[in-house]
C-alpha cells in the first residue's frame, strides 16, 4: 500500500527517531513496519539490545533465492511496544552491501512489501547523496521525508540540493526539526513547501530511542503526537483522498504500536494492538 522513506542530507537530524515514530505512530487499520536501511549502519540493534538476526542481512542473504514480498516481514524483529523492524547490522560496509542486494530489481523487495494490501513499509534511509545505494528506495517511494534541523549550517546543504530534491522521490515532504529559523521564513527563503515541524523533546526523542520508564510511552511525548500528525498526513497524501477528521478510537490507536508500559528489555509477548501487531 504504502512506502515512506525517511532521510536526511546532513548531520544527525532525528531520522532513526522519526522513521520509529512515524511507523509506530501509522493511523489505524494498517500493518506498519519500519525498515533500516541507512547505508551508515543500523542503531536499532543496540538501542533495544536485539538479536542480531533475524534483520537486513539475513532478508538480503533470503532475497538472493526468493523476492516474495512477505519476505520482508519474515525478517522482523518486534520491539517492546509490538512494532515490527528490519533491523540494519551496525557495519556500514554490511549495511550497504544488503542494501545493494535488495535494490537490485527494478522493483525493489521493500516496494514489493509495501504494495501488500494494508501494508506499510517506513525505510529509514540515512544520510543521503545521489550516490546512495538506497537511492532505489527513495525513487519508488509514495512519499520521502526529508529531515532537517532548523539552523544555517543544514539549511544550506538542503538549499544545495532544492532544486534536485524534487527529482529524487514522487512526493517529497520537507520536515523541520527543533529551535531554529521559522518555518515560513524557510519556506520562503529556499522556495520550498514545509509539510510539518516537529518540536525539540529530548524526553520524547529518548522514549522512541527506548529508554523510557515505566510511567512514559513515546505515543504521548509531544514529539509522539507531532509524527502521529504528520503519519496522518502523509497517509493521507499517499493515498491523495481529501483530508478528514479522525474518530476518537483512530486517535487512540498510535499508542498501540507503543503500549506496553514497559522498558525496554522487559519481553513478554507482543501486545495486540491496531492489527498492525
Ligand atoms: N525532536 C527531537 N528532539 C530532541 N532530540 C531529538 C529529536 N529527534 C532526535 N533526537 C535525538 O537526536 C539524536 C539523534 O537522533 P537519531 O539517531 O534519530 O538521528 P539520525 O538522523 O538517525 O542520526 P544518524 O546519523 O546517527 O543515523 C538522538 O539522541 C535522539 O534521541
Ligand atoms: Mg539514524
Amino acid at each position: 500500500m504504502t512506502l515512506v522513506a525517511v532521510c536526511s542530507v546532513k548531520g544527525s537530524p532525528g531520522v532513526t527517531t522519526a522513521a520509529l515514530g512515524l511507523a509506530g505512530c501509522w493511523p489505524f487499520g494498517h500493518r506498519p513496519l519500519m525498515v533500516e536501511c541507512d547505508p551508515g549502519g543500523g542503531d536499532l540493534l543496540a538501542r533495544y539490545r536485539l538479536d542480531m538476526a533475524p534483520g537486513l542481512v539475513s532478508l538480503a542473504a533470503a532475497a538472493r533465492r526468493t523476492t516474495e514480498p512477505d519476505l520482508v516481514w519474515q525478517h522482523t524483529q518486534r520491539l517492546p511496544g509490538g512494532l515490527p523492524v528490519v533491523t540494519g547490522p551496525p557495519g556500514a560496509e554490511q549495511a550497504r552491501a544488503a542494501i545493494e542486494q535488495l535494490t537490485m530489481d527494478s522493483t525493489t523487495l521493500l516496494r514489493k512489501a509495501a504494495d501488500r494490501a494494508g501494508a506499510v513499509v517506513v525505510a529509514d534511509c540515512g544520510r543521503i547523496d545521489p550516490q546512495s545505494p538506497v537511492m532505489p528506495v527513495l525513487h519508488q517511494a509514495d512519499a520521502t521525508i526529508l529531515i532537517a534541523r532548523a539552523k544555517d549550517d543544514a539549511l544550506a546543504h538542503v538549499a544545495t540540493r532544492a532544486g534536485t530534491l524534487e527529482r529524487w522521490s514522487r512526493r517529497m515532504c520537507f520536515v523541520l526539526v527543533g529551535d531554529g529559523y521559522r518555518s515560513d521564513e524557510v519556506a520562503r527563503e529556499l522556495g520550498i513547501t514545509v509539510t510539518a515541524r516537529l518540536p525539540e523533546d529530548p524526553r520524547g526523542a529518548a522514549a522512541l530511542r527506548g529508554d523510557f520508564g515505566r510511567r512514559s510511552s513515546p505515543a504521548r511525548s509531544a514529539l509522539g503526537k507531532a509524527l502521529a500528525a504528520l503519519a496522518r498526513q502523509v497517509a493521507d497524501l499517499a493515498a491523495e483522498v481529501p483530508r478528514r477528521e479522525l474518530t476518537e478510537a483512530e486517535l487512540a490507536a498510535p499508542a498501540a504500536h507503543f503500549g506496553l508500559p514497559a522498558g525496554p528489555h522487559a519481553g513478554g509477548p507482543p501486545p495486540h494492538g491496531n492489527g498492525a501487531v
